[in-house]
């Protein structure tokens, strides 16, 4: 009896609380939460930092050296190896070479799954009685054949790198150090130069633990640290979501926008707080739309402000240092 008082009670919290959200939203002319996560995010709603993007790009066509993107959870790595990905195939290197490229992006992989997730990403076919070694060993053939008759070299992205289990990393040091002796022997001249490049990603904890466990990959890997959004990246960020939201993405215009209901001040607040982490600009813009909606039911102004920003930013602050 008392669980279904409980439950209904619960259940009317929840439905008033949704109520609530949606009828600020309406207020504001959007058709959903403009601050909810999507598991694929639409590319309309991507900032670009073009300066932090090449830098990672220029690297990969240089050819001296493998790729960490390094950050702290919710940085954007996932978003910049998008980025990069959509970039590269369009490009060459200074001798011509184009690029193929591959994407693993699930994690905890064993060394077998890791060796078909990369066969699978760059197209290579296997069988699937095979060991992992001689999967990887299909894909250093293919991938030097790739090389010497299509003039194309691979690039490999392998996300949050270090969340695989250790011999699955091993498989990797083997594509990192293509073209291997053997090779070299018999294509005599025609190969000088690595032809698979590993683009990683990870948080500074994995980038030390390789640095440890994988000297070997980790000497000819260059880290690259995500930068934080500014606050005019912020602003964007926010002014692009509530678009989206509206329905209006396709006229955005990145030169003059709105970031109504938030104001400027509210919009600097939170990036503070967030320290330029898109992922905690997501969760603090969803905390102030949470209060601003109590605030329109009360007083029929949708506004985020400075205040309700500060409040939720504390609050933010509390709960992360309760969780750590
Ligand atoms: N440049 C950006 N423009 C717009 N949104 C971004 C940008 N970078 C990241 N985001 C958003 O922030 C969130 C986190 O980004 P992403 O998943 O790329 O980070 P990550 O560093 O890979 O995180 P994790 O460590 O959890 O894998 C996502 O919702 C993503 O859409
Ligand atoms: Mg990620």
């Amino acid at each position: 009896m008392t669980i279904a008082i409980h439950e209904s009670a619960l259940i009317r919290h929840f439905n008033t609380r949704k109520e609530v959200l949606r009828a600020w939203e309406e207020k504001i002319g959007a058709r959903f939460s403009p601050f909810r996560g999507f598991k694929m995010p639409d590319s309309r709603l991507y900032i670009e930092d073009s300066d932090f993007l090449d830098s990672i790009v220029d690297l990969i066509i240089t050819n001296e050296r493998h790729v960490f993107i390094r950050g702290p959870v919710g940085s954007g790595k996932s978003t910049l190896m998008l980025l990069a990905l959509r970039d590269l195939p369009t490009l060459a290197d200074r001798k011509g070479n184009k690029f193929i490229t591959g994407y693993v992006g699930m994690t905890g992989l064993y060394e077998k799954q890791m060796a078909s997730a990369i066969a699978d990403s760059l197209r290579i076919k296997y069988r699937r009685s095979w060991e992992s070694s001689q999967i990887i060993d299909a894909v250093a053939k293919e991938s030097l054949r790739r090389y010497i008759e299509e003039q194309s070299r691979t690039a490999l992205f392998i996300e949050d790198v270090a969340d695989n289990q250790e011999a699955a990393f091993h498989k990797l040091r083997f594509l990192a150090d293509l073209p291997t002796e053997e090779m070299i022997d018999v294509y005599a001249g025609a190969l000088d130069e690595p032809i698979f490049t590993l683009v990683m990603s990870g948080t500074m904890i994995y980038w030390n633990a390789m640095l440890s466990f994988l000297p070997q990959i980790a000497d000819r890997t260059e880290p690259l640290d995500v930068p934080p959004l500014n606050d005019a990246k912020a602003r964007e960020f926010i002014g692009r979501r509530i678009a989206y939201a509206q329905g209006q993405i396709d006229s955005f215009d990145s030169e003059n926008f709105s970031v109504y209901p938030f104001t400027e001040d509210a919009v600097k607040v939170i990036n503070v707080a967030a320290k330029g982490n898109p992922r905690d600009i997501r969760m603090l813009a969803r905390g102030c739309q949470q209060v601003a909606a109590e605030n329109f039911r009360n007083s029929g102004n949708p506004g985020v402000t400075r205040e309700i920003a500060e409040l939720v930013s504390e609050a933010y602050a509390t709960l992360l240092k309760e969780v750590q």
